[in-house]
Parts: C-alpha cells; sequence; structure tokens
C-alpha cells in the first residue's frame, strides 16, 4: 500500500500522477488540513507533524510512503529517512515491525524535487521562477539544486501568498483567486521568466488561473510526474510491484475506482470533495 500525505489536500495533485501510473495499487492518503499551512511553520513543528502521520501510515500499513508536499520535504525527509529507513539498525527494525504489526522492517521515502533541473534546461530568455513556501525556499534541498542546475541562470523566487488557503477553501478560480494570483506571479513575469516552476503541491490545483495570467508563451512545471515516475521506479526497484505495473500493456482495467483510504486531521468533507472533484476531471 502506497502512503501519501501532505499538509492539506494539496498532495491530492501527486496522487493524481502516481495513481495514472499504478491504478491497480492501494493507496492511503493523510491531509493534514487541522495543522495546514506548514509554509510558515518552524522546521521542528513541521517535523513532529511528519512523524506522527508516517507511524499512522505504517500502522494502516503503507509500504512505501510519498511525501507529497515540498515543505515537509525540505523540512523532514532527512529525519523520516533516518528514523524508519533503515532495516540494519536494531531500533529503527524493531519499532517499524512493532508499528506494522511484524509486516515490515522499513519503509522508503519518496520526497518532492524542486524542478529547478528541467526549468533550467527549457528557459530560453535564461530566467525561471520559482513559486515555493517560504520553509522550501529556505531550505537545503532548494538551494542545492538551485546552485547545481541553474548556473548562469537568473531564478527569481516567490511565496505563493494565500494560494494554499484558497486552494483548501475549495477556490481555484475566479476573481478572487487570479487576484492572488496574479500578485505573487507579477514579479516573475517582469522579471522575464518564461518557465515557472511549481514548488509545493497545492498550486497545480490553480494551473488554469496561474495559465490565464502567465499567457501562453510561458511554460508552468508540476514535478508530480517526476515524482510519480521515481515512486515507481523505487517500488519496482524492490520488487513491490506486480509484474502488470511497469507493463502498461499487461494493465488490467480498473474501472476508474481508486482503491483508496481518506484520511484527514482536518474536515473530512473537505478532502473527500476535492478528491471527487481531482477523480472526475
Ligand atoms: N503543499 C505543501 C507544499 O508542497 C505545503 C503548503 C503549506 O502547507 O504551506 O509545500
Amino acid at each position: 500500500m502506497i502512503g501519501i500525505f501532505d499538509s492539506g489536500i494539496g498532495g491530492l495533485s501527486v496522487f493524481r500522477e502516481v495513481y495514472r501510473m499504478l491504478p491497480e495499487e492501494s493507496y492511503i492518503y493523510f491531509a493534514d488540513s487541522a495543522h495546514c499551512p506548514y509554509g510558515e511553520k518552524s522546521r521542528e513543528y513541521v517535523i513532529g507533524r511528519a512523524r506522527e502521520i508516517t507511524e499512522f501510515l505504517i500502522k494502516e500499513g503503507a509500504d512505501i510512503i510519498t511525501v507529497a508536499c515540498n515543505t515537509a520535504t525540505a523540512a523532514a525527509i532527512a529525519t523520516l529517512r533516518e528514523e524508519y529507513s533503515d532495516p540494519l539498525k536494531h531500533e529503527t527494525a524493531r519499532r517499524v515491525l512493532e508499528m506494522s504489526g511484524g509486516a515490515r522492517d522499513h519503509v522508503k521515502f519518496i520526497g518532492m524535487e524542486p524542478a529547478v533541473k528541467p526549468a533550467a534546461e527549457m528557459t530560453r530568455t535564461g530566467v525561471i521562477g520559482v513559486l515555493a513556501t517560504a520553509g522550501t525556499l529556505s531550505g537545503m534541498k532548494y538551494r542545492t539544486s538551485r546552485e547545481m542546475f541553474a548556473k548562469g541562470i537568473k531564478v527569481v523566487e516567490h511565496v505563493g501568498s494565500g494560494f494554499v488557503e484558497l486552494v483548501e477553501q475549495g477556490i481555484t478560480e475566479g476573481k478572487k483567486a487570479e487576484d492572488t494570483v496574479e500578485k505573487s506571479i507579477r514579479p516573475l513575469l517582469d522579471a522575464g521568466a518564461d518557465v515557472i516552476v511549481l514548488g509545493c503541491t497545492h498550486y497545480p490545483f490553480l494551473m488554469g488561473t496561474i495559465r490565464k495570467i502567465a499567457g501562453p508563451h510561458v511554460r508552468i512545471i508540476d514535478p508530480a510526474p517526476a515524482v510519480a515516475r521515481h515512486l515507481m521506479e523505487v517500488m519496482s526497484g524492490d520488487g513491490l510491484l506486480p509484474k502488470t505495473a511497469t507493463d502498461p500493456a499487461g494493465r488490467q482495467d480498473v474501472n476508474g475506482i481508486p482503491d483508496v483510504k481518506l484520511y484527514s486531521s482536518g474536515n473530512p468533507r473537505t478532502l473527500e470533495e476535492a478528491f471527487n472533484k481531482l477523480i472526475r476531471n
């Protein structure tokens, strides 16, 4: 079973891509909406939430966990890997075995990747824009990939102010959404960015509005498909996938109904509504 979590419903944009590639898998999704947004919270706080959710997911039967949140990846993935991924550490193996009722002695984590590399390869103006939370932009992972992959490229960063709140309220288009999006992407456009990276999993829900404001000449990158491909490779390497999963010809028709358990620390109706809307689109 694949576990997926986010500070809220944003990680559903990652679930959507993973499910497209692995429709026969079972999923468990946890939206930490009662503690959303993570973007402005301390690193310690986010690590605490990530630990708690990880333990819940392991107890519920997750074999592998996707941290479908850039902010939680930046703050917590190293700690999570250290504490739950190494079966050679006696304490880890013991705890994970206990949590999983003897089913497994470790779990692996897949995190979000800030898509600076593809953006740097795509730009013609030599300027790329990155929209993310403050936590992601100040994190080591993002700063390292910017240094490695954006040499000679101007990177303009901006927090998508108010984006997460809009998405959590189910507002993805219309005047309010447009005004909010405009404020954060205008500086990127004015600086000449022709590629914009969506560095927060909530932001793809605003894709229509972002495209409308950015115009047809600006490429928008959602890193979710690349993360889904990486998850699939890791699962395949670990023998966690049936053969049919990596061979599209052998896939069975699953009637478009995902096998997924949805949990929220906030209002479960919000999560269900977002999920149904996502699956219908
Ligand atoms: N969806 C999250 C991310 O990818 C977090 C947004 C937030 O809670 O601030 O960063």
